[in-house]
């Protein structure tokens, strides 16, 4: 790989800033100031360093971060914040979120620059788990949590697929529930509980793919996820069970 590449992925600069970050010297190669962004460097084995610090090269990255309201689930946008833009220095040239949370819309939004994991974990094939909270307007009747349960008409060319509804405990006059769905429709939440004449007031994603959000994590916060997370999500296990497992949910406040 070009050192010039290599410094971009680290989110050293952009292409031109380090190109004259390496011209100024301020980068080794095993204890050689490098001269040339061209020069081609094993990023699994050279040592790199800039001004004095080695860098850690990896392939592919993985962050949960938790979903601030008012930020868009993109890499770039001209007028609007971006979820990648809350990585701050980690926030390499090719980290995109794996899918989508509507603006207003806070919790679980995985950041990676692993396209061929986030595709496995969005395709409508694989059914991988999401549970969200959901506030809403008005409770629920046992009919509504059926229709729910069983998959409903939200104006697709198929019903929904049936999800798992549970009511929580009605706290200050708040209706709040946890649902897991095994698929990602646009807008899925707000459509659903739509179509039982209900409204959601507010949406939090607490877990996903087997994982859980990690309650230390305030909104606009992320953190890498672990080696043994990795592999759930890998494993594509399946989130409810996870989330139910770890307490995740009776310890979610609404
Ligand atoms: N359902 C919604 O309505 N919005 C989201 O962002 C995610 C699920």
């Amino acid at each position: 790989m070009r050192l010039d590449r290599f410094l971009c992925e680290l989110n050293i600069g952009s292409r031109n800033q380090v190109k004259a970050l390496i011209r100024q010297g301020t980068v080794t190669v095993t204890g050689v100031p490098a001269t040339s962004p061209e020069t081609k460097v094993d990023p699994f084995r050279d040592e790199i360093a800039f001004r004095g610090e080695k860098l850690h090269y990896r392939k592919f990255v993985y962050y949960m971060l938790n979903k601030p309201e008012g930020v868009v689930s993109a890499s770039r946008d001209d007028r609007e914040r971006t979820v990648v833009s809350l990585l701050g220095r980690d926030a390499r040239e090719d980290i995109f979120p794996a899918g989508r949370l509507d603006k207003d819309v806070t919790g679980f939004l995985l950041l990676t620059n692993d396209g061929e994991l986030a595709h496995r974990l969005l395709s409508p094939k694989r059914h991988v788990d999401k549970t969200y909270l959901a506030v809403l307007e008005h409770g629920l009747s046992e009919e509504d949590i059926h229709r729910l349960e069983s998959g409903l008409d939200i104006g697709e060319e198929r019903p929904t697929l049936p999800c798992k509804v549970r009511v929580l405990e009605e706290k200050q006059g708040k209706h709040a529930i946890l649902l897991t769905l095994h698929e990602g429709k646009f807008h899925q939440v707000k459509r659903m509980l739509q179509a039982v004449d209900n409204q959601v007031v507010r949406l939090k994603r607490i877990a996903f793919g087997g994982l859980q959000l990690d309650p230390l994590l305030e909104p606009g916060e992320y953190r890498e996820l672990t080696d043994r997370e990795l592999e759930i999500l890998k494993a594509g296990s399946t989130g409810c069970q996870a989330a139910e497992e770890e307490g995740t949910e009776s310890g979610e406040s609404v």
